[in-house]
């Protein structure tokens, strides 16, 4: 088996020869306590330490926000970097070449084709931003100079110029670079009359990922003409991810790095977080005009919990705001919002009325749901009874979607002041509106879920058992492991560890299969056991409770047969297979 392009022996020897703790104490202040480490975690904001590390099953797990790894994850979570580079970097440091067989051919010839991506963008970068420097009285030059910009902010964004369709192509070629590596890294387009320069013309942003490589290119047109498209970006490439990549995460990264960040901007345009940037703010980030994806988010929640919401003030940032909010909101960020008036963008705003009104004009941001409570009451003539219901049910959807039952007290009586309803009322009403949403969730979910939970909780369990090593006689629950599911796949890959006299730890477990936070598999890795005795009480009832439960089932499986019989010979055979069954059953009982 092989995950990444590596052979999973590898990567299970790779772990064996890393120390989690001593890695991850390049990360983060480490304390010892009750034989675990501990930290703040790095993938969210706390104050207090709620990361922990199991030196033992070499594996660390965050009780405030649920993410889990070994130390390949924590790598790759740490320095912004693929799962495959991370492998690279600790085979580095652990001595131990990867393997040369055919897969990692696939995978040096992967690297490569990314290096060189990575040095036509870094060649077209240096090649446009000399054009800049070069020629400051160019169209784009001057353009640059009307828009604003100092020498200070050309060069800290790496700001370039393209001056023609050619200049980028023979400067590239002279460097010895492929024209299809050329079309590939995006900067080279092939046209009926051969190849051309992507953003001829244009005045050139540099988009940097996490490490301040530069992945991708967005080129300004200088022309008024509407046949301009004003911005020309880079489309999808092999090192460039349109939905996770926002404009200057680079720099707030780096913020976090220096503990300097508590909460991040987000703007829709690249001149917005320029301009913020120059005025000094640089918590801002762009997300480049496109609508605010999850992945955006989960990488804005590995830094900050509060984001201030400052799209532009038109009906189109209108849109995106409360697009925005319920993104944001999905994953557990505070939401503050802002909406511009007197000028269109942060760039217009900054520039009419000087920084610091833009500084307060932040600080004066409301709570997402405040803001929505507040704009969606515009919408309604609140005298009239059919609208103020309107909005009475808009707003305790909002409510119920987003708070805590703390917050909605705080909520329900902003609505109550609006609406002038008895708060009792609309407390009600916001009972009802939760139960409908829950009972629509346990409609789609299907009620096996529940009925199979105690199960669940059995077979997790056995396997916490047989992974920390308190259950020598794995074999004899094969019987309940035989279903196709997560769980069933672990007791196996566990089974078959065993049979080759392997040792069986957490931290192999993170590269066979997938564990998301509060996954099944995450709870047997985080299992609490109690004391050794009481333990193998539960591992009793457990075994009994799973093996009666697939005796029901099989029941009334055999039961279903029965029922649909032809002839009375079948059906005597079912019934005597039902008697066998409840015999079982009624044993398994005592
Ligand atoms: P705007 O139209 O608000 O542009 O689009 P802007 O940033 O304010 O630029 P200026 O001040 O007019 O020069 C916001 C963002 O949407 C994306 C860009 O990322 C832009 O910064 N956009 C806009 C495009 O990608 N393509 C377009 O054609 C227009
Ligand atoms: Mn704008």
């Amino acid at each position: 088996m092989i995950k990444g392009g590596v052979p999973l022996e590898f990567l299970e020897e790779l772990c064996a020869k890393t120390d989690l703790v001593t890695v991850a104490s390049r990360y983060l202040t480490l304390t010892h306590r009750g034989g675990n480490y501990w930290a703040r975690c790095p993938f969210h904001n706390e104050k207090t330490a709620s990361f922990t590390i199991k030196e033992d099953g070499q594996f660390y797990k965050c009780f405030g926000c649920g993410e889990a790894g070994n130390v390949i994850n924590l790598v790759a979570k740490m320095e912004n970097v693929d799962f495959l580079t991370a492998v690279e970097m600790l085979a580095k440091e652990a001595n131990m070449p990867l393997p040369t067989d055919q897969e990692s051919e696939e995978i040096k010839k992967q690297k490569q084709q990314r290096e060189t991506m990575y040095a036509i963008l870094k060649a077209t970068t240096d090649f446009y931003h000399n054009n800049l420097l070069n020629n400051p009285n160019s169209p784009q030059g001057q353009y640059i100079k009307s828009r604003g910009l100092t020498s200070e902010t050309i060069e800290k964004f790496k700001i370039g110029a393209s001056l023609n369709y050619e200049g980028l192509i023979n400067h590239l070629l002279q460097m010895n670079f492929k024209p299809a590596d050329m079309v590939l890294a995006g900067v080279v387009g092939r046209g009926d009359h051969g190849l051309y320069d992507f953003y001829g013309g244009r005045v050139i942003f540099p988009i940097f990922n996490g490490f301040g490589d530069v992945v991708a290119f967005s080129g300004r047109s200088i022309e008024q003409s509407p046949e301009h498209t004003k911005y020309k970006n880079t489309s999808q490439t092999l090192i460039f991810n349109k939905s996770e990549i926002l404009f200057g995460y680079n720099f707030v990264r780096e913020l976090k790095k220096q503990r300097m960040l508590d909460s991040i901007v987000i703007v829709e345009g690249h001149i917005d977080v320029i301009m913020c940037h120059q005025a000094g703010i640089t918590n801002v980030i762009g997300c480049m005009g496109t609508a605010l994806t999850p992945l955006h988010a989960k990488k804005i929640k590995t830094l900050v919990d509060n984001v201030i919401l400052c799209l532009d003030g038109d009906s189109a940032g209108a849109n995106a705001t409360y697009k925005a909010i319920d993104t944001l909101k999905e994953a557990d960020l505070n939401v503050r919002v802002v909406r511009l008036t007197g000028a269109k963008d942060p760039d217009e705003y900054i520039k009419k009325f000087g920084k610091d009104k833009f500084v307060e004009f932040l600080e004066n941001a409301i709570d997402c749901v405040d803001f929505v409570l507040q704009d969606s009451a515009k919408k309604y003539n609140l005298e009239n009874n059919s609208d103020k219901n309107k909005y009475v049910k808009e707003a305790l959807n909002y409510i119920s979607k987003f708070t805590t039952p703390a917050e909605q007290e705080i909520y329900l009586q902003a609505v109550q002041q609006k609406v002038e309803i008895p708060i009792d009322a609309l407390r009600n009403s916001l009972t009802r509106v939760k139960t409908n949403s829950a009972q629509k969730q346990i409609e789609q979910e299907g009620s096996e879920i529940i009925k199979d939970r105690y199960v669940l909780d059995g077979k997790i369990t056995i396997l916490a058992g047989i992974l920390y090593n308190k259950i020598k006689n794995y074999e004899d629950f094969a019987g309940i492991f035989n279903t196709e599911d997560e769980l069933s796949e672990l007791y196996k890959f566990f089974v078959s560890k065993i049979k080759e006299n392997k040792p069986i730890n957490p931290s192999i477990l993170f590269d066979n299969f997938k564990i998301e936070p509060n996954s099944a598999i995450d709870k047997v890795i985080n299992y609490v056991f109690p004391a050794d005795n009481v333990f193998e009480t539960i591992v009793k009832d457990s075994s009994k409770r799973v093996k009666l439960y697939s005796l029901r089932t099989e029941r009334d499986k055999l039961i279903q047969l029965m029922n649909s019989c032809l002839t009375d010979v079948d059906r005597y055979n079912y019934l005597a297979k039902i008697k066998q069954i409840d015999e079982t059953i009624n044993k398994e009982k005592v």
